[in-house]
């Protein structure tokens, strides 16, 4: 009778359901299903308002992979992670409770047979970014959330299933046993309520050409041009430059962000997590990055030619305005913008201010990039694609005519969390 019951309610459920998850075998909770935990703990389901131990590698930890499933992670070179709404969207179908639902005339799609607010976006012009970190530790019960380093964003994310992260190039080799990375995900405020996505994996290295360890992270500030919530311009020296910790946030413990509900902290230029490979994390990047503000100095980059050079190679990188190179002039060029950020602009030597962005390869490897937008705060979009910047814009007009009603819905919303 129960069995006819439930299985009843199991035909009654839709086949797949919102969120994402990053799918591999080499992940934590690889077979979690709806049934495991006492609460529907998958992978996909979004992450909020938790204790520590729950939110913490999405409470799978005791869910590792096989012993030999790890992700491969080749210095200098892409690594293609499947992100879906259900692992039957994915090419491990085979172990997913409801069989293979990839939808046959588009290999990409996130989550077949549902509208794109199924994972978080109104289309590709509603997307924030996602990103994967890095522990330099073998051991997942000993990796701390500081242990963490953001090392490559994609900002067109989540809107393929298959999901180009590049490696840096300088990445040094993971200890014996391999490494362990995370996937984070926090999506767009207009597309669904305040909530985070953490998938943990065992990762390795591979192609390693360096020594020089990745730096201790810290918390990446949000220094961006932030329209929506009325600041138009950005502070290139209020920025968080070189290894950055991924993004804690709205969990009961543990948060290292604390944002309010419309200004999610986001994977893109807004917290100067640049698109692609994040090439300045590492211990030798920088000759000096001063404490950020409003008023600080910007940090000198080193220019790292080779894996092997030492570390002590400063050289202001000639400022190059080549249109395909991934950036930036920064600051400086405007000291006529207006209100916040003007001062500290125009101090600021241009020849200390700008950079290139070499192509990953291992020779030369260091990324020279200081700043993720110039001082009249519109720069930074530049190195964006035309479709985010008109993505930005849609979502902006869009989020303004939003506002109102979801602050009407957030207060019920939070009225209901103290109910
Ligand atoms: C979370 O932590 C608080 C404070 O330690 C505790 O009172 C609460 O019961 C915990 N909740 C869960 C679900 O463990
Ligand atoms: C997941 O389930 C599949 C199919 O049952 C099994 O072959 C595989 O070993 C499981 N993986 C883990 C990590 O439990
Ligand atoms: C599969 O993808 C195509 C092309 O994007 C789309 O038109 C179709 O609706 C999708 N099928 C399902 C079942 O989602
Ligand atoms: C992000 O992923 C998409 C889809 O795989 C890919 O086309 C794009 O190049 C990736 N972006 C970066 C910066 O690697
Ligand atoms: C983890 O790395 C340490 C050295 O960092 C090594 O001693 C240990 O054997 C490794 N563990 C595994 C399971 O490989
Ligand atoms: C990690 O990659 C390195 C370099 O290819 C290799 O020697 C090592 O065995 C790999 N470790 C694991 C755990 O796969
Ligand atoms: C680089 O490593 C040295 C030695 O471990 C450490 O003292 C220093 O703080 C590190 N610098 C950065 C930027 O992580
Ligand atoms: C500077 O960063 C802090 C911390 O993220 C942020 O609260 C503040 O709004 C930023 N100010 C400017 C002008 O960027
Ligand atoms: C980058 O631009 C320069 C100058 O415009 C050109 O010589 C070079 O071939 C370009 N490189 C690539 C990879 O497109």
């Amino acid at each position: 009778m129960l069995a006819i019951i439930s299985l009843a309610i199991f035909a009654a459920l839709p086949r797949v359901s919102g969120h994402a998850a990053l799918w591999h075998p080499s992940m934590f909770g690889f077979n979690v299903t709806q049934q495991t935990f006492p609460y529907d703990n998958r992978p996909v389901v979004p992450i909020k308002n938790m204790n520590f131990t729950e939110w913490w590698f999405h409470n799978h930890l005791a869910y590792p992979p096989n012993a030999g499933d790890i992700f491969e992670l080749p210095a200098g070179k892409p690594a293609t992670a499947e992100i879906a709404c259900n692992k039957g969207a994915t090419s491990f179908f085979a172990s997913s409770e409801g069989g293979d639902i990839r939808n046959a005339s588009n290999p990409n799609d996130v989550c077949p047979g549902s509208p794109t607010t199924e994972y978080h976006t109104n289309g590709v012009n509603d997307l924030e970014g996602c990103s994967l970190a890095i522990a330099y530790k073998n051991d997942s019960a000993a990796v701390q959330p500081e242990d963490f380093t953001v090392f490559s964003v994609n900002q067109t994310c989540v809107f393929n299933r298959f999901t180009d992260f590049q490696v840096p190039a300088r990445m040094p080799a993971c200890p014996p046993g391999g490494c362990i990375c995370a996937f984070f995900w926090i999506h767009a405020p207009d597309s669904g309520g305040e909530e985070n996505y953490m998938n943990g994996f065992k990762c390795n290295v591979t192609g390693s050409t360096s020594n020089v360890p990745v730096a201790q992270s810290t918390v990446a500030r949000r220094c961006g041009a932030d329209p929506v919530n009325k600041k138009f311009v950005g502070s290139a020296a209020n920025c968080t430059y070189g290894a950055k910790t991924p993004f804690y946030w709205f969990n009961n413990e543990r948060n290292n962000m604390f944002e309010g509900t419309f200004s999610p902290p986001v994977y893109n230029n807004l917290y100067n997590f640049l698109d692609g490979a994040q090439n300045d994390i590492f211990n030798d990047s920088y000759v000096s990055i001063p404490e950020p503000g409003i008023a600080a100095a910007l940090p000198t980059l080193a220019h790292i030619t080779a894996p092997s050079s030492p570390a002590s190679a400063p050289a202001a990188p000639t400022p190059t305005a080549a249109s395909n190179t991934t950036i930036f002039i920064t600051a400086a060029s405007s000291p006529t913008a207006s209100s916040d950020g003007t001062t500290v602009a125009s101090s600021i030597p241009s020849s200390a201010s700008s950079g290139t962005s070499t192509s990953p390869t291992a020779s030369s490897a260091a990324a020279v990039v200081t700043a993720p937008f110039g001082a009249d705060g519109y720069a930074y979009k530049r190195d964006m694609s035309n479709a985010h910047v008109l993505a930005n814009r849609a979502s902006s007009a869009k989020f303004r005519l939003n506002q109102e009603s979801r602050r009407r819905r957030a207060v019920v919303r939070r009225r209901s969390w103290f109910w």
